[in-house]
């Protein structure tokens, strides 16, 4: 039974910080950003956007009414999560009008949370013949904090994916390869808005996890390099895929390894220009793959999560004739992008620091985003208030 990735949305915020803006103000080469990070710009959240709101924005653009009112299993996977104890995926329901009668959850494992999303709906369709979506939501605002060696892999943005029985875009399949293994190589406390990470150290867990994923996977279904015809890589900044891809590809010839790189090169297209997404990154270069990798139905892709902590999963699908006709055109994801507003120095420190009161006193956003059919309008009672399509504060 073919069980896969049905349509995929994504939506990041319409603010963003030009990397070599950055690299001047932190007196820094900016060769070191675009060439030795591998990023170029990176998306930047207000104060009116969150996770909720971005999910949501993700999910609106692909759902029809008649698949909001199919779900029966929604899973918002974050390590950005606004509340402790409720599930993200209850206000996105609330706010797309999403069917009651389904499991609305949230999980979390650092990066890896959307693909344990993925496989938990591939299980839930392969043992309930009944059901017949699950939408995937993986959210995420990725913080390192002003100055630290980390500023520079920051982001935001989230991906939907929909997942069903004979999808239109990628077959999943098992059996796949995971490890995990307690390390701390990055982590956030609950006191916490920035992440803390031993970012050199993360680097050697996610290629060491890399080495044993791939090593598993290839026992497992007796393929090889030559099997994939593009593997793509967890993207928390491009030069750390890069470094994946060259290990995996190492002893592969140098004309394979070119043509490897040329693909990777289309799946990250999006990632350099977006940032860090956390747990949807992956999911972000997948779809960079499909807008422009321009690969034929059938070809198989080995997918690799990594989420510190850690977690990590290797993975393939095969692309389904007619891919294309489901995603909108790479033309216009980039013309999306260039609409953003590219902000000063000044003003993305100030969006920075601009952070939600933490004493549960109310509180109204200022308007900033102007585009986003989503808002996060204040807080009032301890209770988040969201603004759908400009109308009512639910
Ligand atoms: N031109 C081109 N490349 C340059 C350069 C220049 N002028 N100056 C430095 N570089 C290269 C370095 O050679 C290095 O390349 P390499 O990784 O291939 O060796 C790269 O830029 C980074 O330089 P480095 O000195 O290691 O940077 P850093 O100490 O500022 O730290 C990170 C970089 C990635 C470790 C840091 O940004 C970080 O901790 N990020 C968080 C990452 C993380 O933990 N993510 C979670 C992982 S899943």
């Amino acid at each position: 039974m073919a069980i896969g990735i049905d349509k995929i949305g994504f939506a990041s915020p319409e603010f963003y910080l030009d990397l070599t803006d950055l690299a001047q103000a932190r007196q820094v080469d900016p060769a070191k950003y675009h060439i030795g990070i591998g990023q170029d710009e990176m998306a930047v959240m207000p104060q009116d956007q969150d996770v909720v709101t971005l999910a949501a924005q993700a999910a609106a653009q692909i759902l029809t009414p008649a698949e909001r009112q199919s779900l029966d299993l929604i899973i918002f996977a974050t390590e950005s999560g606004v509340d402790q104890s409720k599930a993200s995926a209850l206000y996105v329901q609330r706010l797309l009008g999403l069917n009651q009668a389904a499991r609305a959850i949230e999980i979390k494992e650092a990066c890896y949370g959307a693909t344990a999303g993925l496989q938990l709906a591939y299980d839930h369709l392969a043992a309930h013949p009944e059901s017949q979506r699950v939408l995937v939501l993986g959210a995420d605002e990725a913080r390192y904090g002003l100055q630290t060696a980390g500023e520079v892999t920051q982001g935001a943005g989230a991906i939907a994916l929909l997942v069903t029985r004979q999808p239109r875009i990628l077959e999943l399949e098992q059996p796949s390869a995971y490890h995990s293994e307690e390390v701390m190589d990055f982590w956030r406390p609950n006191y916490r808005q920035e992440a803390l990470a031993d970012g050199r150290f993360s680097t050697e867990q996610y290629l060491r996890f890399l080495d044993l994923t791939w090593a598993d996977y290839q026992t497992k279904t007796q393929r090889d390099l030559t099997d994939l015809a593009a593997v793509i890589f967890h993207i928390p900044f491009t030069k750390l895929g890069l470094k994946g891809l060259r290990q995996l590809t190492a002893t592969a010839s140098a004309a394979q390894q070119a043509d490897y790189l040329a693909l990777f090169q289309q799946a990250t297209k999006l990632n350099r220009r977006v940032g860090n997404l956390y747990t949807g990154s992956l999911y972000l270069s997948l779809y960079s793959l499909l807008l422009f990798g321009h690969l034929p139905a059938g070809a198989r892709i080995g997918l690799y999560s990594y989420g510190s902590g850690a977690v990590a999963e290797f993975f393939s699908g095969r692309l389904v004739a007619g891919y294309a006709k489901v995603l909108p055109t790479g033309a216009s994801v980039l013309q999306q992008l260039a609409t953003r507003q590219r902000l000063t120095m000044d003003g993305y420190q100030h969006l920075f620091n601009a952070q939600l009161p933490t004493d549960g006193s109310d509180w109204t956003t200022p308007q900033q985003s102007r585009q986003t059919p989503f808002r996060l309008a204040g807080i009032a009672g301890h209770q988040r208030l969201y603004q759908n399509n400009g109308g009512t504060i639910q």
